[in-house]
Formats: C-alpha cells, sequence, structure tokens
C-alpha cells in the first residue's frame, strides 16, 4: 500500500532521503482515479524509483459556478488502486494545507497561451492550476513529472511554467488512454447518463475523421473550415454543445489559412471542448499533414 501523508512537513521528511541517489516522479491528481491515471503512474515508475500521487481537489482552478462542490471525492478507493501499480505515496493535503492564505497574495499568470481553448470560457481555470502545480513542486520538488495529453493546454501550460520558472522537472506528456468505444477516460464521464455514455464517443470518432480527411488532403488549408464546419453540425446533431473545435501547430499557435504556402509534413493538433448533459467533455488528436 503507498504511504498516505496529508501534511507538507511529514512528506518533505518523508522523501528527504531518497534524494541524494534516487529519483523521485510526482503525478498530481484530483482523485477520482480511472485507468487513465494508473497509466501515469505506471509510466512515471518507469522514469523514476520512487513515485508520489497527489491527490488534491484543487478549489482555484474551478470558476464560479463550476462542479468544485460535487467533484467526486474517493480517497480509499483511489489509494487501492494505486497500491494495484506500486505507487509509492500519496499526497492528500487539505486546502488549509495548500492554501494557508485564499486566494494567496502571490498569483501565477500563463499569459497568452491561456486566452484561447478551454482558457475562454474557464479564464481563471489556469491560473489555478498553475498555482497549485507550482505549489506541488515545490513541495515534493520531483525530477520528473507526468501530466496526460488528454488536457493538451495544460501540459503546454506546465511545460512552460517549468521554462520559466526555472524547474529542475522533466515534465513528460503521456497518452490518452480511451474506453473501448473510444472515449477518452475522464472524472467527468461518470456525469453522464447512459443515454449520453453511448453518444458520447462521437468526439473520438469525428476527431479521427477530420485527421483523416487533413492528412489526406492535397492542400489543408483548403479543406479546413467546411471540415470543420461538417465535424461541427455531426457532433452537434448528435446532440452535445461544443465548446470549440479548433485546429491548432502542435504548440498551439493558429494556422493562418489566407497563407497558401503549405508546411509539408507538418505535425498539427484537433481540439476540442463540448459539453454533454453536465460533462463537460475535452479530446484531441494528432495527426500530420500529407508530404
Ligand atoms: O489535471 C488535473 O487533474 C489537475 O488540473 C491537476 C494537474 C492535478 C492540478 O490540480
Amino acid at each position: 500500500m503507498p504511504i498516505i501523508h496529508h501534511h507538507i512537513d511529514s512528506l518533505r521528511a518523508a522523501l528527504q532521503p531518497y534524494r541524494s541517489e534516487q529519483r523521485i516522479a510526482l503525478v498530481p491528481t484530483m482523485g477520482n482515479l480511472h485507468q487513465g491515471h494508473l497509466q501515469l503512474v505506471k509510466l512515471a515508475k518507469q522514469h523514476a524509483d520512487i513515485v508520489v500521487v497527489s491527490i488534491f481537489v484543487n478549489p482555484t482552478q474551478f470558476g464560479v459556478g463550476e462542479d468544485f462542490d460535487s467533484y467526486p471525492r474517493t480517497l480509499d478507493a483511489d489509494v487501492a488502486m494505486l497500491a494495484s501499480v506500486g505507487a509509492d505515496y500519496v499526497f492528500a493535503p487539505s486546502s488549509d494545507e495548500i492554501y494557508p492564505v485564499l486566494p494567496s497574495a502571490t498569483a501565477i499568470t500563463a499569459g497568452a497561451i491561456t486566452s484561447q481553448l478551454c482558457g475562454q470560457s474557464r479564464p481563471t481555470h489556469f491560473d489555478g492550476v498553475g498555482i497549485v502545480v507550482a505549489k506541488l513542486f515545490n513541495i515534493v520538488q520531483p525530477d520528473v513529472s507526468i501530466f496526460g495529453q488528454k488536457d493538451y493546454q495544460q501540459l503546454a501550460i506546465i511545460k512552460q511554467l517549468v521554462r520559466d520558472l526555472s524547474y529542475p522537472i522533466a515534465i513528460i506528456g503521456a497518452p490518452i488512454v480511451r474506453a473501448t468505444d473510444g472515449l477518452a477516460l475522464s472524472s467527468r464521464n461518470q456525469y453522464l447518463n447512459s443515454d449520453e455514455r453511448q453518444i458520447a464517443p462521437i468526439l473520438h470518432s469525428e476527431l479521427k475523421r477530420l485527421a483523416q480527411q487533413l492528412s489526406e488532403a492535397s492542400n489543408y488549408k483548403s479543406v479546413l473550415q467546411s471540415l470543420l464546419i461538417d465535424s461541427t453540425k455531426r457532433i452537434t446533431d448528435a446532440g452535445l454543445v461544443i465548446d470549440y473545435l479548433e485546429v491548432k501547430t502542435t504548440d498551439l499557435a493558429a494556422i493562418d489559412t489566407q497563407d497558401s504556402q503549405l508546411t509539408n509534413g507538418q505535425d498539427l493538433i484537433i481540439l476540442v471542448a463540448a459539453w454533454l448533459g453536465r460533462a463537460r467533455l475535452l479530446d484531441n488528436q494528432l495527426l500530420t499533414v500529407k508530404p
């Protein structure tokens, strides 16, 4: 069983003996773990000797009216799952432990990257992610930290945080884990009722279709807008409400469709967020434009 710590001092004391000779990995989570989280832990074990999993439903990354209060808290079940994949420590602090003063006087802002995609409908979300991840990095001082690629914008922001604040931490993105019907695993999938759960995989199938069509197009920029309109219609007709459906470069820059110059072999990413009932679903799909 992993050893659980609720306090910063006791976790730090427990990790101190390992620091000189062993590599420590941090897998930050908000708990209510599923197979996707367990894959993060398995990946962490490939890169470190000691794996710490933090479980903290971070209040500062939830906006007004979002699901902070109802977000599922399932510590006992989470710890049992973590035991099955060999996590060494669980850090499960209280809100007071992480935020002795809330809101903190010191802020982290991630800048322009947050003004797009999820940042448009959740304007304070990434500042909250930034401050809690910075705190967790300072508390655990890991050599490596693992984040899922499903939250692609979050991963980009964490890489930027590490670069800008000179954290000596390697950030590793873990591939999306999917249910057999293609739905990306997420703690929020449990908000779906059984009808919605049947519909939800359309996000993945549409992203795959779009990726295929774009990668096969002889001039992807000329067909991009019409393909996005077609996909938007199919997803909307299925009953989802799209927050965004966009194609970007892999560093999340916009594609200039007026610039007719094609970059052959370029990697792109399609990103989507859509509401289905109470659940806000996220997914993305990488593709390479035809060389
Ligand atoms: O991805 C999440 O679960 C959260 O945003 C994170 C990184 C644990 C920060 O609270």
